[in-house]
């Protein structure tokens, strides 16, 4: 029997690709979106779930679970971007990106969790990202959402050990999906203090998503994830230089660090 697979935001991007990628492989894949009926172009069934709303949560599990009796990895890949100044970012969207990237994933596991102890095995995959590893600037909700999500992984990992449940975190670098199009951006404002700094860092940041890998990419490496007998806690996917900027952050005095950083968003 082939393990069946259930992603959150599949509908695009990352979580597409994983879909139709595992699909081939041979997996039950499950994918979800907030519109199902929205999105034509999938080769592998949409169910309805948002993040926010733990009652759509708990009726798509229910949904794959009585169809498939089981699920054996959970892709918590669901999240979006948020970029701002965080003095000017308006605290409901700092509250909206915790609760998309944050306690979104939280309220999947907490509902998937009791029907992979009953199996007395799986696997949740957290896709976070390569900024949860540093407080990137004008992206310190996004940064610190992302970082949160990291820490709660190693967490829970040990608690659910026992259970033959697998935790991991998968960080990716860049990859050229819809996240700039579907990302919350504070306005740049005429009488913000940070207005010319912002204003140059999302160039930046754009045109580096643009230059994002292929989503493919992450979805070779999910498998390999998914069929390794160990899995370690977390795995960074992404071009080399954006993996050994943490490398670097660990290796070099934090001051030095902040000045590579701030040098690359011009600032
Ligand atoms: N692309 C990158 O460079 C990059 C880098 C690091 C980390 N990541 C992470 O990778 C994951 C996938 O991102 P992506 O780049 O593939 O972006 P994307 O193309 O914008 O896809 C985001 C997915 O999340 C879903 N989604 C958004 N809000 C949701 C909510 N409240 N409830 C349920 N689903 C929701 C969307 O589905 P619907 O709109 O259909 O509901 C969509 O399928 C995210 O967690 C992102 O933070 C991406």
């Amino acid at each position: 029997m082939s393990k069946v697979v259930f992603i959150t935001g599949a509908s695009s991007g990352i979580g597409k690709a994983m879909g139709e990628y595992l699909k081939v492989k041979g997996y039950t894949v499950y994918g979800t979106s907030r519109n199902p009926d929205r999105v034509k172009d999938v080769v592998f069934p949409l169910v309805a779930l948002d993040v926010l709303d733990a009652d759509s949560i708990t009726k798509a599990i229910k949904e794959v679970v009585d169809k498939e009796g089981k699920i054996d990895v959970l892709i918590n890949n669901a999240g979006k971007g948020i970029m701002g100044a965080m003095e000017d970012i308006d605290i409901s969207e700092i509250e909206g990106g915790f609760n998309t990237n944050f306690l979104g994933p939280i309220r999947v596991m907490k509902a998937v969790l009791p029907f992979m102890r009953k199996e007395g095995k799986g696997l949740i995959i957290n896709v976070t990202s390569l900024a949860g590893y540093s407080g990137l600037p004008f992206r310190s909700i996004y940064s610190s959402s992302k970082g949160a999500l990291e820490l709660l992984t190693e967490s829970v990992s040990m608690e659910v050990k026992s259970f033959g449940v697998n935790v991991v975190s998968v960080a990716p670098g860049s990859f050229a999906t819809n996240i700039a199009s579907g990302r919350y951006y504070t306005p740049v404002s005429e009488d913000s203090a940070y207005k010319e700094a912002y204003s140059k860092n999302l160039k930046v940041s754009d045109e580096y998503v643009d230059q994002g890998l292929d989503p493919l990419v992450m979805a070779k490496a999910i498998h390999k994830i998914i069929e390794s007998k160990k899995p370690k806690v977390h795995y960074k996917i992404g071009a080399f230089m954006e993996r050994f900027s943490v490398v670097l952050k660990r290796a070099l005095p934090d001051r030095v660090y902040e000045k590579l950083i701030m040098n690359h968003y011009k600032l």
